[in-house]
C-alpha cells in the first residue's frame, strides 16, 4: 500500500486538527504539572501509537520526569481487540515506589491499560495513572480508571498522530476517521 499519497481515498473526515491536538496537550500538560508537582514521575509510553502524543505531552509538563516505553499488543493488524494482551517489549526502569503515568494514544475496550496498570502495580509502583489522548468509551470491557484524557470519541476507527491503519498513517499531523468502505474492504479480505 502506498504511504500517504492517497490520503483522501482512505479518510472520511478530519476529527482533530493539529491545533486541536496541540490544545489538548497544553491542557493536559497543565493539569499534570499541578498534579505531579514535587514528584519525579516515570512517564511510560505504550509503543508505538503513543510516541507522538508522549513527546508533545511531556514538553507541556513542567515536572522533573523520566521517560520509558513498553510495547503491548492487543490488535495486530485487525480493527477489533482480540481480547488478549501480550507484553512484547518491557520497560528498562524499575517501577518500585515510583509514581507512574502511563501514556496511550487511545483507550477502547480498556483491556490494554488494565493489563499494564495491573502489571506495574504488581511490581510495586507507588501510584499508577493513565493519560490517553482519545477515550472511546462505548466499547469498554473493563472498569479500568482513566484519570486523564484529551477528548472522547465515538465508535469509529481513527488514524493519524500515532494511530495507525495496518501500521500506516501514524505520521499524519491530524486525526481522521477512516472511510467505512476501507474498513469493509479489510474485513472482506
Ligand atoms: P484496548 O481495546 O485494549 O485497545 O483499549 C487499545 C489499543 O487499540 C488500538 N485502537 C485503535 N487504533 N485507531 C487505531 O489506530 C482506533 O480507532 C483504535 N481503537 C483502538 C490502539 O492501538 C490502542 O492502543
Ligand atoms: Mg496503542
Amino acid at each position: 500500500m502506498p504511504k500517504n499519497d492517497n490520503i483522501n481515498s482512505i479518510i472520511d473526515h478530519k476529527l482533530f486538527t493539529e491545533d486541536d491536538i496541540h490544545k489538548m496537550c497544553v491542557k493536559l500538560g497543565k493539569q499534570l504539572t499541578q498534579d505531579y508537582a514535587g514528584k519525579q514521575p516515570l512517564v511510560v509510553g505504550a509503543l508505538k501509537g503513543a510516541v507522538f502524543f508522549l513527546t508533545d505531552l511531556v514538553r507541556e509538563m513542567n515536572v522533573k520526569e523520566e521517560i520509558d516505553f513498553l510495547d503491548v499488543s492487543s490488535y495486530g493488524n485487525e480493527l477489533e481487540s482480540s481480547g488478549k494482551v501480550d507484553l512484547i517489549s518491557d520497560l528498562q526502569t524499575d517501577v518500585k515506589n515510583r509514581d507512574v503515568l502511563i501514556v496511550e494514544d487511545i483507550v477502547d475496550t480498556g483491556l490494554t491499560l488494565k493489563y499494564v496498570k495491573d502489571l506495574l502495580k504488581k511490581r510495586g509502583a507507588k501510584s499508577v495513572k493513565c493519560c490517553v489522548l482519545l477515550n472511546k468509551e462505548t466499547n469498554r470491557r473493563t472498569d479500568v480508571e482513566i484519570e486523564y484524557y484529551g477528548s472522547k470519541v465515538g465508535n469509529e476507527f481513527v488514524v493519524g498522530y500515532g494511530l495507525d491503519f495496518m501500521n500506516f498513517y501514524r505520521n499524519l499531523r491530524f486525526i481522521g476517521v477512516l472511510k467505512p468502505e476501507v474498513i469493509a474492504s479489510l474485513k472482506n479480505n
